[in-house]
């Protein structure tokens, strides 16, 4: 109750506006850069701590240019307990945290499970020891449908069981998760754990998107990636899954509505409204798409033949997973907006910025 009340000083003033500071892991990031922009459109004040480990200081510059403010940012490793308590120390303003800070490579983390093990829970506990000191409330941690494994039954709502794992990072999300659930148990704290589906597209300006360093593991940037001719074909992971046309199903959601999600998560506990603690949604579209109907609605938007082969399935994917989004909808009020042409035009003007700034 204190956090709150401490919190209701913060939120308002007398014009109604959201004040706060929020500190934002990952900011620079693909997901958390567009979050950002959306934090700053909605009233907030940010902060982002990143190491751009995996990212481009000059994101921050193309936040301002669309938002008109330049968030406050700090470079270290989250990793690191004593730069991370030191931060807190010199931050006393802050009201809430979005942590997306992580290594995310699915098949990376096979090869280093350590890194991935150290980065992703060491990050978490580093952040949650400063919450707990600083007495702040709230927290909102970045998820993933991985949790779920390939799942018994579809759509897969939240409180379906999480899967053994399919790679180190997917248990890295799996053990955040329990950290949290523990965590909130015996401190006063708040938490949103919000399972992401499959993020795809860029912001409308083409001033921000995902900016995947050597060859792309995901499917929408190795698309563009190839129609824009750095890559010479698409290789189709399987046409022999128990799907309609064979390939792979997922729920792809454009990550500006992905991004809008996390201002009203973030404001949901702020208020107090959450009913449970930790919160876990999906964050989906609830609409599955085939590997070849992603191709297809790539062709239609851009007007270009993708050169692509079909070879075998990737070793660890599952066959189909989409969301049950009811309890997001009803319960945060959220609903993605986008349609997959809609998705694909995003990641392919966002390309043809990339293309342009190249040249
Ligand atoms: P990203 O790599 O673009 O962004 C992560 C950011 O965190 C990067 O800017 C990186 O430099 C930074 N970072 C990593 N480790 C750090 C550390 N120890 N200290 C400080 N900064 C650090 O990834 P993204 O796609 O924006 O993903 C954001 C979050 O969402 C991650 O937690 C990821 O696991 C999760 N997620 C992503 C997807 C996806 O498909 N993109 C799907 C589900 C969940
Ligand atoms: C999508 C579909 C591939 C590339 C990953 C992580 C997951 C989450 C989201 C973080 C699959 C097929 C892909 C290619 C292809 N991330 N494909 N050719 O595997 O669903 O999920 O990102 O939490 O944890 O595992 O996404 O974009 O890699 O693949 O045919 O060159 O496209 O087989 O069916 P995935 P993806």
């Amino acid at each position: 109750m204190l956090f709150n009340v401490r919190f209701l000083i913060i939120l308002k003033n007398s014009e109604n506006i959201i004040m706060g500071k929020i500190l934002v892991t990952g900011g620079v990031g693909y997901i958390g850069s567009h979050t950002v922009v959306e934090l700053q459109q909605s009233g907030f004040q940010v902060i982002i701590v990143d190491d751009l480990s995996n990212s481009m200081i000059e994101v921050l510059d193309n936040i301002a240019a669309i938002t008109g403010t330049k968030p406050e940012f700090e470079q270290f490793d989250l990793a690191d307990s004593s730069l991370t308590a030191d931060f807190f120390s010199r931050h006393p303003d802050i009201s809430g945290i979005i942590h997306f800070a992580a290594y995310k490579a699915v098949g990376e983390s096979m090869e280093k499970p350590l890194d991935y093990y150290r980065n992703n829970l060491l990050s978490l506990i580093n952040l949650l020891e400063g919450m707990k000191t600083h007495r702040i409330g709230n927290i909102v941690f970045s998820s993933s449908c991985t949790v779920y494994g390939q799942p018994d039954e579809l759509p897969v709502t939240e409180s379906a069981p999480m899967k053994p794992a399919f790679s180190a990072y997917g248990n890295t999300k799996q053990m955040c998760e329990d950290i949290l659930k523990f965590t909130v148990n015996a401190h006063p704290l708040h938490a949103i754990a919000l399972r992401y589906f499959n993020p795809i597209g860029a912001h409308p300006s083409a001033l921000i998107g995902e900016l995947p360093l050597g060859i792309p593991n995901n499917l929408i940037p190795y698309i563009t990636q190839t129609a824009i001719g750095k890559r010479d074909y698409l290789r189709v992971f399987g046409n022999d899954y128990p799907t309609p046309d064979g390939t792979a199903i997922r729920d792809y959601i454009h990550v500006v509505d992905l991004a809008k999600a996390h201002v009203i998560a973030l404001k949901r506990m702020m208020e107090g409204r959450s009913r449970s603690n930790p919160e876990v949604f999906n964050l989906g579209t609830g609409n599955g798409f085939s590997v070849m109907q992603i191709i297809e609605a790539f062709e239609r938007v851009s007007g270009l033949k993708l050169n692509y082969k079909i070879v075998g399935r990737r070793a660890g994917d599952i066959e189909q997973v989409w969301a049950d989004t009811r309890f997001a909808n009803e319960e945060l009020g959220w609903k993605a907006e986008k349609n997959l042409d809609e998705m694909m035009a995003s990641a392919w003007k966002w390309e043809l910025a990339l293309a342009k700034k190249d040249a």
